[in-house]
């Protein structure tokens, strides 16, 4: 693309699109792991667009399904049924726990349709609060904002909706004293992606989930980031050997196709009954067809088993380098899911990765994040070290 064409698609957004972000780089093409933007340069992707495409950009399987449905039928509404609603569901539940899902087109409106969920539950309880985590991120809609736990997000939306409240993260004796006969549901992430890649400990989790049993209280949790694979088992929550009451997903669910969902326990599959609940473009043929590819394509790929391995190997050489380089404060990985924490904003280090050929992202006020497609290959992750000790090298020398 010419620097003219570049300038006017800049002009463009300048004029018409809402600058709620501020990006610069043009990106034009997508192949597994690489991008490419406007003037032909290459990009290993760590950012996956925030942990959606994981199994790359433009997977042959998922494209071929998104394709061939787009052909037969897209949109029919929840009027009526589409087979690919119902083939998803029973993928999912049987990837889960027993129960039931409700299919939506993002992680907030998952997320909305979680925090929902607990409130019917509650109603004729006489509870309708949810306990939070402080540094949590659940979406920019007026009730997944009054979940989060990163206040700043919520600067200048006031009233805040009301009904929710934030205790410390993997902090069992503030969340007892926060837990009281009104409370409806504890959400957590498993691993809290935005905050800086920091895992529940595990038997934080186990006491929280004996809380909410002794105390008739829902466990909802919020896997939009960390689910489908990311920290190696298609829940998050696998890997900590806690059963929550119900739990949403929603980026990588379609590898970029919009879609969300959440799957409640088959006991309380009739809390949201007929009219309780919609959504116009919840689970059609189209999103529906992607996401069942998504789901083939992790086990047919063996793509778990490539994010465990992959993982363990950025996990050693990242702290080899963590002993190398004393900006680096820690290193945090779940499975592909990786936080390296510095000893400053970890979006400092951006623009040096870009240069040198990676996209990656920051988290929390200290954290580069790195997320990249769970089936890269040895020769990528090898690639992609190169540049973090070349960007590392560089601040070193400074
Ligand atoms: C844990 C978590 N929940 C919810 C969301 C919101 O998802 P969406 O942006 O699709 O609404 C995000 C997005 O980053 C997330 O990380």
């Amino acid at each position: 693309m010419s620097d003219a064409k570049y300038q006017t698609i800049v002009e463009k957004y300048k004029k018409f699109v809402m600058p709620t972000y501020a990006p610069e780089l043009l990106l034009e093409r997508g192949e597994g792991s690489w991008v490419w933007d406007s003037t032909g340069n290459q990009y290993l992707d760590f950012a996956t667009g925030i942990s959606v495409c994981n199994l790359g950009h433009c997977h042959p399987a998922v494209t071929k399904a998104t394709q061939e449905q787009a052909q037969t039928l897209v949109h029919v509404s929840n009027l009526y049924m589409n087979e690919n609603q119902a083939v998803l569901a029973e993928k999912l539940v049987r990837h889960c726990f027993d129960g039931v899902a409700f299919f939506a087109n993002s992680g907030a409106e998952a997320n909305e349709g979680l925090i929902k969920f607990a409130r019917k539950w509650g109603s004729d309880k006489g509870k309708s609060q949810i306990i939070t985590m402080k540094d949590s991120f659940h979406g920019r809609t007026l009730a997944t904002l009054a979940a989060t736990g990163r206040s700043k997000y919520r600067e200048g939306f006031a009233p805040d909706m009301p009904g929710f409240s934030q205790v410390p993260f993997n902090d069992y004796e503030a969340l007892t004293a926060a837990v009281n006969d009104q409370t409806a549901a504890v959400m957590i992430e498993p691993v809290q992606g935005e905050g800086g890649i920091l895992p529940a400990d595990t038997e934080y989790l186990k006491k929280v989930r004996a809380l909410c049993d002794e105390k008739n209280i829902l466990l909802l949790f919020d896997e939009v980031q960390c689910g489908m694979g990311r920290t190696g088992y298609f829940f998050a929550f696998k890997g900590f050997g806690v059963e929550p009451d119900a739990v949403s997903l929603a980026k990588a669910l379609g590898n970029g196709f919009p879609i969300g969902a959440f799957i409640v326990r088959r006991k309380y599959a009739d809390t949201l009954s007929v009219g309780t609940h919609a959504s116009t473009f919840g689970g059609t043929p189209l999103a529906c067809a992607t996401a069942c590819a998504v789901i083939d394509t992790i086990h047919n790929e063996n793509i778990l088993a490539n994010c465990v391995r992959m993982g363990h190997f950025f996990k050693v050489e990242l702290e080899k380098m963590a002993e190398k380089y004393d900006f680096i404060k820690s290193v945090r990985c779940r499975g592909l899911m990786i936080g390296v924490q510095l000893d400053r904003n970890g979006a400092e280090l951006l623009p040096s990765l870009l240069k040198h050929g990676m996209i990656a992202l920051s988290a929390g006020e200290d954290v580069l994040r790195l997320m990249p497609a769970l089936n890269l290959s040895e020769e990528e992750a090898e690639t992609g070290l190169k540049i973090l000790e070349k960007v590392f090298s560089e601040i070193a020398a400074q």
